[in-house]
């Protein structure tokens, strides 16, 4: 059990907008809980417009540390003392720790999807091809992750074909051994297309409310030995999967990544390791409450 809330309690917490359908103070808390740690996890929603406020704020009141989420995740990084490289990678941050008078941020989402995906697809990125859906924030992060972990093909469709050209022509410039190609969305439409790859991978946020990408359907997938990760998870199974699944592909959606980015972070602040499992099945409890 947690000690009750003290003047000895340490505070940890999570900043986005909107933040009330985030599961993360429910496994951070749960994970406390479960170690006896004098620390709570609290939600703080914070507008685009008071980001450099909020971040002082924090600082003046001792956070310990906090993560971040949208649409803050890039906007936060002039206003921190230090990134780790993963997160100058990704151009991204997911996580923050107050080390001495500093805040130093983290991204844990690349280390978080690369477990998840070995745990959830038993899938290894090394040798592989893969196809990313979206060219956004979450597209770059996944690029750099898999570049770190070793893909030999990466392949970025977006609605946006010029985003999709700018976002592999920085990275072209990063991993000079990794083949880039940037391609419409119709890849979806075609098994010819996407039996190339390994691993097909959605980042976008097509999929919530059960929204499916444009013609998308059982001829598309038919012959396709690929596996296919949806980085949303509510619902737990997207039109998107659900199509990959009834043609006998292997499916995770990102209850695994969002568990694992956690545990990441929770290291960073504590120092301890989260009970292992906990946070996932807090996740899937949640989920499937809904
Ligand atoms: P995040 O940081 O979560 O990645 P983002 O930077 O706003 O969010 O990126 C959203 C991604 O989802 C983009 O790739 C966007 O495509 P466009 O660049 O063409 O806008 C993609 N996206 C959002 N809604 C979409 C839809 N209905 N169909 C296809 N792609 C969509």
């Amino acid at each position: 059990m947690k000690p009750a809330i003290s003047g000895w309690t340490k505070v940890l917490g999570i900043i986005g907008s909107p933040l009330s359908h985030s599961l993360s103070p429910l496994m951070h808390n749960a994970a406390l809980d479960a170690l006896g740690l004098d620390y709570v996890y609290v939600p703080f929603p914070v507008s685009p417009d008071r980001l450099g406020e909020a971040i002082q704020g924090l600082k003046s009141l001792g956070i310990v540390g906090f993560n971040v989420t949208i649409p803050h995740k890039s906007a936060i990084i002039p206003y921190l003392d230090r990134l780790s490289p993963e997160a100058e990678l990704a151009g991204a941050v997911n996580t923050v720790n107050r080390e001495g008078d500093l805040l130093v941020g983290y991204n844990t989402d690349g280390a978080g999807l690369l477990v998840s995906l070995k745990e959830d697809l038993a899938f290894e990125p090394g040798g592989a091809k893969v196809l990313i859906l979206g060219a956004g924030g979450a597209a770059r992060g996944t690029l750099a992750a898999l570049g770190n972990g070793g893909a030999v093909s990466i392949t970025v469709a977006n609605r946006n074909r010029e985003k999709a050209n700018e976002l592999i022509g920085h990275f072209a410039g990063v991993f000079n051994k990794i083949e880039f190609h940037s391609i419409s969305l119709e890849v979806l439409l075609s098994a010819e297309h996407l039996q190339r790859f390994d691993l097909v991978i959605n980042t976008t946020s097509v999929g919530m409310n059960n929204t499916s990408f444009n013609g998308f359907s059982g001829s598309s997938i038919k012959g396709v030995s690929a596996s296919f990760y949806d980085m949303v998870y509510a619902p737990p199974i997207t039109p998107f999967l659900e199509l990959a699944r009834l043609h006998g592909c292997r499916t995770a959606n990102g209850l695994g990544m969002l568990a694992a980015q956690g545990e990441i972070a929770f290291s960073h602040w504590t120092g301890l390791a989260p009970p292992r499992g906990l946070m996932k099945s807090c996740l899937l409890t949640a989920v499937k409450g809904n």
